[in-house]
């Protein structure tokens, strides 16, 4: 067994949340590059999905789209439902999507509240609830939630936001404790500022931008890419011995208050 090999997920089956732009999309590319079939859930942005596709497909591997708003209730009906008419069990889970809504604590609103909570911590918790007997039948599986800074350093004007990542990191480290004896990885990749479309307005404030940046003891802002190398080190084999892990992938920045 070569290093090389430890990364091969020819075979497997990667369901990306949000898969269609952003951390997502760089995710699901290098899944793919490795031989990973890729499900790929989004929200309303069909084309970016579709052109997300495409270079999936080229990459010699097949690439389903399952557009679904994670809000929704019955998540767990409606993945199974997709997963059974495709005949895609999933191998690898990267729970990538979020709500992010930027208020005041006190002037969120109780559907605000509902949103962020719903698609970042109730949605994420269904889609393992669903995956988790495909990957307790073949004793293999990697889940994998994307966190953030503010799981540890919430930012004032996003605080539901930051605390659902909190939780989250809790629920990855209750649950790679449940799921080890089944061959199951469970580990959290916190992001710091990587630029995409979420943040593409506030950093066009060169105030914000400036302010944001001192920070970040790198000095600037990452790209989708710099998350998934150690996304793939987490889904594949090359990371069989990692589980329960938090890692921050942001220049340094959890290091500052
Ligand atoms: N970018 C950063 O600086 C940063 C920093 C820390 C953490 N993160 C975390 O990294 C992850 C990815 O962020 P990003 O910046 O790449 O996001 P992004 O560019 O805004 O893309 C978000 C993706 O999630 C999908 N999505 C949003 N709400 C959804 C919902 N309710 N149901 C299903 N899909 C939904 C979107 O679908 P549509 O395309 O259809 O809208 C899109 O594909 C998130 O968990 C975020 O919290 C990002």
């Amino acid at each position: 067994m070569t290093i090389h090999n430890l990364f091969d997920l020819s075979s497997k089956t990667a369901l990306v949340t949000g898969g269609g732009q952003g951390i997502g999309k760089a995710i699901a590319l290098a899944l793919a590059e490795y031989g990973a079939n890729i499900i790929i859930n989004y929200r309303s942005n069909t084309a970016l999905a579709e052109e997300t596709a495409v270079q999936i497909r080229s990459l010699g591997v097949k690439c389903w789209l399952w557009p679904l708003d994670l809000a929704e209730d019955n998540i767990t009906e409606k993945l199974n439902t997709f997963i059974i008419t495709h005949d895609c069990p999933v191998d690898i889970l990267v729970a990538n999507a979020s709500v992010q809504i930027r208020k005041q604590w006190d002037q969120i609103t109780d559907e605000e509240f509902a949103t962020q909570v719903n698609v970042n911590l109730r949605s994420t918790l269904n889609l393992i609830q669903t995956v988790v007997p495909y990957m307790k039948e073949k004793q293999w599986g990697k889940i994998l939630n994307i966190g953030s800074v503010q799981q540890t350093r919430p930012h004032k004007d996003m605080c539901i936001y930051a605390a659902s990542k909190a939780g989250l990191v809790n629920l990855v480290k209750n649950l790679s404790v449940q799921l080890a004896p089944f061959g199951i990885n469970v580990n959290n990749l916190a992001p710091g500022v990587i630029t995409t479309a979420r943040n593409e307005e506030v950093l066009a404030n060169p105030d914000y931008n400036k302010a944001t940046m001192q920070k970040i003891p790198l000095g600037f802002a990452g790209k989708p890419t710099d998350c998934a190398g150690l996304a793939l080190l987490l889904c594949s084999d090359a990371g069989k011995y990692i589980t329960g892990g938090d890692f921050f992938v942001d220049g340094g920045m959890s290091l500052f208050n």
